[in-house]
Formats: structure tokens, C-alpha cells, sequence
């Protein structure tokens, strides 16, 4: 029998080419190798975008064209929205004893997470708890591996922690995961900062056009000491060469445009003008596939419905087993 993935986004916005590199690229890939579910997480979502719904569920439809777009087939690739599987809210309420407030506590995802979120009148607890509810997530589906970029590996160790308890009380149920990391987990941003992220406005998203691309690449930071094209110039920590790396399937071009730029042979412009020329080689194809999708939406949500229903099974299934354990089922 295949091995059983579970890969997923928050809905907040349109996935970005750090997406692409980070997960996406790795999930199609995977896609025909493992029995893979992604989650479109409009729930978790909610957590800290409770006040604005309708950001989310835009986005749910612009998430299913994006993965659409890169090449996700629903013919192998089961997409779920979270919103649909009440039995993941069901066995969150059942992990919740199983977790102490300490622990979340220190929960190093959610404590960089609460830092930069600022919620005034105090965090909720729906955002406190959602590690519990996405280790309902992953053991929902009998996910064996988690794909994840690092900043998401304490979610897959808090899993874990449940999963052994839950076992240990109730008997062997529930299947412990195992986190996979992704080799580009965080790409820098157009910026160069730390991480493309969409409140920053560093990010060149999937669906930006050709031209919207090019002016990107154009704007973006690069060496901050070079002053002139006969400058040498610094390769590391240059996010036009970080995206050349990540992008360009030719590392031998890459490796030659390096060493030029270090021996100030070659202008920024000229090396953006390869980026962008890259980045467009990559993405027309998926912006075709995107338009064509976008233009049938009746096809995409009865694809999301698809997928939610046959993912519901499952997460029954599972939900049906952890009553059975836990002494909930009376008939
Ligand atoms: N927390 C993940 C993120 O912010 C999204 C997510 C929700 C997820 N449920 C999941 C990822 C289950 C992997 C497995 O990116």
C-alpha cells in the first residue's frame, strides 16, 4: 500500500513562488508516489483572520487554482477543504485533554507567530489551540509524512506528542507521523528579507503576469556596496542569485553568471533581466494552466467538493476508531 501524505496552506492569499520552490514543486512530484492530501485549512485560517471571512474564503477558490496550476492532478491527489471535515473539529476536542497549556506555551511556532501578530485584547483560543487542531489535521488522514518547511516542524513534534499519548491511553489508534523537510523551506524575499511573505509586499506571486514579473525582478534588492557594474560584487546573501539557484535548472549558467558578477564583469540589470527571464520560463506554463482552470470555476469547486467528500471519509473513519478507543460509542 502507498504511503499516505498531508501537505497544507493556509488560505490568507495567492501562493507565491516561494510556495513553489518551498512545497508546491516538491507536492507534484510526490504526487504519483504517495496517497497525498492537501488541505486547504480555511479553519485555521480563521484563527487570526476571524474578523475578515471573506479574505478566506476568496482565497480558498484562488489556493485550489494555484495548486491546479502547478500541476496538482485531482486524479491523484486528493484536495480537501478543512471547513468540510467537521470530524477534524470533533477530534480536537478529544486531543485537547491531552495537551497542557504550558505546553503550547512553549510552542515555538506559536510564540514567534504571537509576536508578530500583535492581537489587542488578548490572544484567542482558537489561535492558542491550533496546533492541537491541526495534529487533528495530519492523524485525521493517517498521515504517515508530513512534508513541511522547518518553521512548521514543532506542529509535526506536538503531533507526535499526542499521537503517543493518545496510544498509550487508549491503544495503538492513532499513526505517528513523520515530518519531511523541505530543501528550500524559506525563501528571502524580493526585499531580501528574511522571508517572502505576502504582509511584507516582498513576493512575486504564482499568478502575477509576465510584466508584473519582469518590474519585480527589477526592484529587487541585490548588493547594497555595489555602486557600479565594474563593482565586484557579493554573491551570498543576494536574493537575485538565491532565486537564480532555486530556479534555474542550469546551474552551470548560474555558477558562470557568479563569477562574473564577483569579478564585476556583468551589471545588475543584466543579471535581473536573466531572472526574470527565468522566473517567466517557469511560470508561463502554470499561468496558462491557471487561466484555463479559472475560466470553468463550476469545474474547480466540483473538484473541491470532490475531494472534501472523499476526504470525509477518511477523517470518519478515523474519528469512528478514536470514539471506539476513548469509550464514546454507545451503539
Ligand atoms: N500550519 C500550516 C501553515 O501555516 C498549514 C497547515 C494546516 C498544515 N494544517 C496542516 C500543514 C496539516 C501540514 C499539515 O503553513
Amino acid at each position: 500500500m502507498k504511503k499516505r501524505i498531508l501537505t497544507g496552506d493556509r488560505p490568507t492569499g495567492p501562493l507565491h513562488v516561494g510556495h513553489y520552490v518551498g512545497s508546491l514543486k516538491q507536492r507534484v512530484e510526490l504526487q504519483h508516489e504517495y496517497d497525498s492530501y492537501i488541505l486547504i485549512a480555511d479553519v485555521q485560517a480563521l484563527t487570526d483572520n476571524f474578523e475578515h471571512p471573506e479574505k478566506i474564503s476568496k482565497n480558498v477558490i484562488e489556493v485550489a487554482l494555484d495548486y491546479l496550476a502547478v500541476g496538482i492532478d485531482p486524479k491523484e491527489a486528493t484536495i480537501v477543504v478543512q471547513s468540510g471535515v467537521p470530524e477534524i473539529a470533533e477530534l480536537t476536542v478529544f486531543y485537547m485533554n491531552l495537551v497542557t497549556v504550558g505546553r503550547l506555551e512553549q510552542n515555538p511556532t506559536v510564540k514567534t507567530e504571537l509576536k508578530t501578530k500583535s492581537f489587542n485584547g488578548g490572544v484567542p483560543l482558537g489561535f492558542f489551540a491550533y496546533p492541537v487542531s491541526q495534529a487533528a489535521d495530519i492523524t485525521a488522514f493517517q498521515a504517515n509524512l508530513v512534508p513541511v518547511g522547518e518553521e512548521q516542524l514543532p506542529m509535526i513534534e506536538q503531533t507526535r506528542e499526542i499521537v503517543r499519548k493518545f496510544n498509550r491511553l487508549y491503544g495503538e489508534v492513532l499513526i505517528e507521523p513523520e515530518a519531511r523537510l523541505s530543501k528550500f523551506s524559506r525563501l528571502v524575499g524580493t526585499d531580501g528579507k528574511e522571508k517572502m511573505s505576502k504582509s511584507l509586499g516582498n513576493v512575486i506571486n504564482l499568478s502575477d503576469s509576465r510584466e508584473v514579473v519582469h518590474a519585480k525582478v527589477m526592484k529587487m534588492y541585490t548588493d547594497p556596496t555595489r555602486k557600479r557594474a565594474t563593482d565586484p560584487g557579493h554573491v551570498k546573501g543576494n536574493p537575485v542569485f538565491t532565486y537564480l539557484d532555486a530556479f534555474n535548472p542550469y546551474e552551470r549558467d548560474v555558477t558562470e553568471l557568479k563569477v562574473r558578477y564577483e569579478e564585476g564583469k556583468v551589471g545588475d540589470v543584466e543579471v535581473k533581466e536573466r531572472l526574470a527571464e527565468v522566473l517567466n520560463t517557469v511560470l508561463d506554463p502554470i499561468r496558462k494552466r491557471r487561466e484555463e482552470y479559472a475560466d470553468n470555476p463550476k469545474k474547480v469547486l466540483k473538484m473541491l467538493k470532490e475531494g472534501t467528500e472523499r476526504g470525509r471519509d477518511v477523517a470518519s473513519e478515523t474519528l469512528q476508531l478514536v470514539k471506539k478507543a476513548m469509550q464514546v460509542k454507545y451503539w
